[in-house]
């Protein structure tokens, strides 16, 4: 099977498919003023759909991305420079959380919008757990404890680094400080292998908080959660991640308990080398 097809009567030649194409797949016939395949080069195309979504007049098509199935975007579609500034710096980490679930579809859909964050070669290489069900929220958190518990009085560094004792004594007197009380939370890991991971993962989490936000939910990383995930086998049983997989992130997730006026100041910028 080609390719990609191209629309000989809308295609006017502009040659935006050549120029953006990442692996140079794409040259121009001379002759006929349309896109051709380059020789030899075909397999390395990363499937990005660069070429059909750069097309102003939809003559594009990958043969596993028609032109038609993409949705085209509309004129001004950009979020003017100062709101998206203020949404940015304007989002935070939540950490009270309405006992009221989310709809799992509404969880669903922020992983969703994730897909779409940038991955090395286009591996998208993120798989998602959404765990909706509080009761399992729970039983996550008491497993991040028993971790802490088995680290706390030990050798390990990380007891003393990470507060661990004091977390448990929170935990011990009624207060969550793991997963706060959310009723979601939402873990994104890949395959041990695929060495584009952790950045693809870590950006695709990123995208959810925002996403978050922009439906009126709030989130909050969740460090501990991930941790024992990836170090303490009875909380990856809970979640039935296999041993192939490493996980990158978890994030609480629920509508928040408390809205936020105003920007915090942060570091300044720390600029370095030459
Ligand atoms: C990788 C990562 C792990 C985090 N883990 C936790 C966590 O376990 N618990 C928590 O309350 N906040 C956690 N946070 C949130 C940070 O504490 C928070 O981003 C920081 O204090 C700045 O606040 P802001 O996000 O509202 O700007 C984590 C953030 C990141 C990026």
């Amino acid at each position: 099977m080609a390719l990609f097809t191209v629309d000989k009567n809308k295609c006017k030649g502009d040659g935006a498919c050549v120029a953006e194409c990442p692996l140079g797949i794409i040259k121009m016939d001379a002759q006929e003023h349309i896109p051709v395949p380059a020789i030899g080069v075909q397999d390395s195309c990363i499937n990005c759909g660069h070429c059909v979504a750069v097309c102003p007049h939809g003559a594009f098509s990958l043969s596993t991305m028609p032109a038609g199935e993409c949705p085209e975007l509309p004129a001004g579609w950009k979020i003017p420079p100062e709101r998206l500034e203020r949404f940015l710096k304007g989002r935070r980490s939540i950490r009270s959380y309405k006992k009221d679930p989310v709809p799992r579809e509404l969880l669903e859909r922020l992983v969703d919008i994730a897909r779409y964050a940038p991955s090395g070669i286009n591996r998208q290489p993120a798989e998602w757990i959404i765990i909706h069900e509080h009761e399992k929220v729970k039983d996550i958190t008491r497993e991040v404890i028993a971790w802490m518990k088995s680290l706390v009085g030990s050798d390990s560094p990380l007891a003393g680094s990470l507060h661990m004792s004091n977390l448990v004594s929170a935990w011990e007197g009624g207060k969550d400080y793991i997963c706060r009380g959310a009723p979601h939370l939402t873990v994104a890991c890949a395959l041990k292998e695929d060495m584009t991971a952790p950045p693809a993962c870590t950006v695709a989490l990123a995208y959810a908080e925002l996403a978050a936000v922009s439906f009126g939910l709030g989130a909050c990383w969740a460090g501990y959660v991930n941790m024992a995930l990836n170090m303490w086998p009875p909380a990856r049983r809970i979640l039935g991640i296999s041993q192939r997989r490493v996980c990158f992130g978890a994030l609480m997730a629920g509508y928040p308990g408390f809205e936020y006026y105003r920007i915090p100041a942060r570091n300044k910028i720390r600029l370095v080398g030459k």
